[in-house]
């Protein structure tokens, strides 16, 4: 597989089989990424694996705490700008159109929606669950810096016929994730990333997200 063949083909994964993935092939990939750019190669990434009892007692927590606040608690972070133009909306809307259809469950059905949070929240069954962490005094850059990390996790574990799904939606558990990790208060819970064998036949994995054309996004100055 090229560069251009694993962008194209990797996608965000929400159903794992429990088949477990080694420890050591996590490690190789973490290890790989480091290979991502950063500015001034300050690596500023800080990446938490759970896997076995870790994963288990960290989802069992959220899950325990779902109880009195299932949709999260306040987030760690603002997960989208405060206002969105109406472009982002119309693909905020879409995304999420996509999600709910291929679940089957109905925009208004908060029964079933608090339930796909409760999957989320348990790395959609995948057996390895990473937290990405980012210290408070970093910026803008350095945040980036961590996406570009992240990308090079997700498309190394395609190499490695691992499948991914970032999930941001573990910012919203900041800070019991830092109680159950013992990490300290300046540590911000940026995403969370589910990395596992897909259920490749599960509805939720089956549909292709839709991508703006290049006009929408690129300006050319030629002259
Ligand atoms: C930083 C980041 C955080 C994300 N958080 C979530 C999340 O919490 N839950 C989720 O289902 N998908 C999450 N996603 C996946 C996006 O929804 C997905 O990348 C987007 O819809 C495009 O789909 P694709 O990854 O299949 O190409 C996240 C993606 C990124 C890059």
């Amino acid at each position: 597989m090229n560069v251009a063949e694993a962008i194209a083909s990797r996608r965000s994964v929400r159903d794992f089989l429990p088949d477990p993935v080694p420890l050591s092939l996590v490690t190789r990939i973490l290890a790989e990424a480091g290979r991502a750019p950063s500015g001034s190669n300050l690596q500023p990434w800080r990446v938490h694996v759970l896997a076995g009892a870790s994963r288990d007692r960290l989802v069992g927590a959220v899950h325990e705490a779902m109880e009195h606040s299932p949709r999260g608690q306040s987030p760690d972070h603002q997960i989208h700008p405060e206002t969105m133009s109406p472009l982002e909306q119309a693909r905020y809307k879409r995304a999420a159109e996509l999600v709910y259809g291929a679940a089957g469950i109905d925009r208004d059905d908060m029964t079933a929606r608090i339930g796909h949070l409760a999957r989320s929240w348990s790395f959609f069954g995948a057996p390895v669950g990473l937290v990405f962490t980012v210290e408070r005094r970093l910026q803008p850059g350095q945040w980036a810096d961590i996406g570009m990390y992240m990308q090079n996790v997700m498309l190394l574990a395609l190499e490695y016929g691992i499948a991914s799904c970032a999930q941001e939606a573990w910012a919203l558990w900041g800070g019991l994730v830092r109680d159950v990790l013992g990490l300290d208060a300046d540590h911000i819970v940026y995403s969370g990333m589910a990395l596992g064998h897909p259920r490749v036949d599960a509805p939720i994995n089956c549909f292709r997200s839709e991508r703006a054309v290049l006009d929408e996004y690129v300006t050319i100055y030629e002259e």
